[in-house]
């Protein structure tokens, strides 16, 4: 039995709230906490919250640690519909600092690497945020990545190449390869966050809790962590065994 806590909000503005207001406890417990916050559609809603709150003086960002868990390749860092380019939009707050892998690095491989070095030498993840890909991805992590897999460069899935068409502008502009933080990496965590909403994502997210963890399902492997939590609307949870 997965010690996994499973959180059931009714709607994806609740989800937001409760996601912010565990993002900034964990923040207030630390204020340099070390944080892997995800990019995709999921998140924006907190971030916002985030900011409000920060604007309103209820929260405080200015030692945080933020690492982003993955970028694209063969891009750069004002290429539309890159990591880089999302969180310049969407984290509209102070950090102490904001990494994220650089998606022109001449050598890619040897890039993330080098970053998920810097991620651990920075002490690893205090609170590691995921969204979940509708292929069971985290980070791009995509199907076929085993418990260990470690921070690599990966060819991307064509569900995740189409999932970011529309940012990219169409599908030929998606860059074929990005650069992920491994399962490890996010397995080292201290504690995970999961978010996920929307009827699009039941399928996946009931595959993930309840299935036997296994490399066809990257996000399945959260399972074996210790402090997960999963925070879903209730769409998201429609396929959930009652509990
Ligand atoms: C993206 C990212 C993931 C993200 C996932 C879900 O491709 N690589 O880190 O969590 O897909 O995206 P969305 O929230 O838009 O469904």
């Amino acid at each position: 039995m997965s010690p996994m806590q499973i959180d059931v909000v009714p709607d994806e503005p609740t989800l937001a709230v409760r996601a912010a207001d565990a993002i900034c406890t964990a923040v207030l417990a630390k204020p340099d906490a070390v944080l892997g916050l995800p990019t995709g559609n999921t998140p924006i809603r907190a971030y916002r919250e985030i900011a409000r709150r920060i604007e309103r003086g209820q929260a405080d960002f200015r030692r945080a640690i933020v690492y982003a868990i993955d970028e694209f390749a063969d891009a750069t860092r004002t290429t539309p519909g890159t990591n880089s380019v999302f969180y310049r939009e969407h984290l509209r707050f102070p950090v102490g600092a904001l990494h994220i892998p650089n998606p022109a690095a001449r050598d890619a491989n040897e890039h993330i690497v080098a970053f998920a070095d810097a991620l651990r030498r920075s002490g690893g993840f205090d609170l590691c945020v995921l969204g979940i890909g509708r292929n069971g991805h985290i980070a791009f992590n995509e199907p076929g990545s085993a418990a260990d897999a470690p921070a690599c460069v990966v060819d991307l899935a064509p569900a995740s190449r189409e999932a970011h068409a529309a940012t990219f502008g169409s599908l030929d502009a998606v860059p074929a390869r990005g650069m992920t933080l491994g399962v490890d990496d996010i397995l080292a965590a201290r504690a995970i966050l999961v978010l996920a909403h929307g009827a699009r994502k039941a399928t996946i997210v009931r595959a993930a809790i309840e299935d036997a963890p296994s490399a066809e399902v990257p996000a399945s492997w959260l399972q074996t962590h210790a402090a997960v939590t999963w925070l879903l609307d209730e769409a998201a949870a429609s396929q959930l065994a009652p509990r």
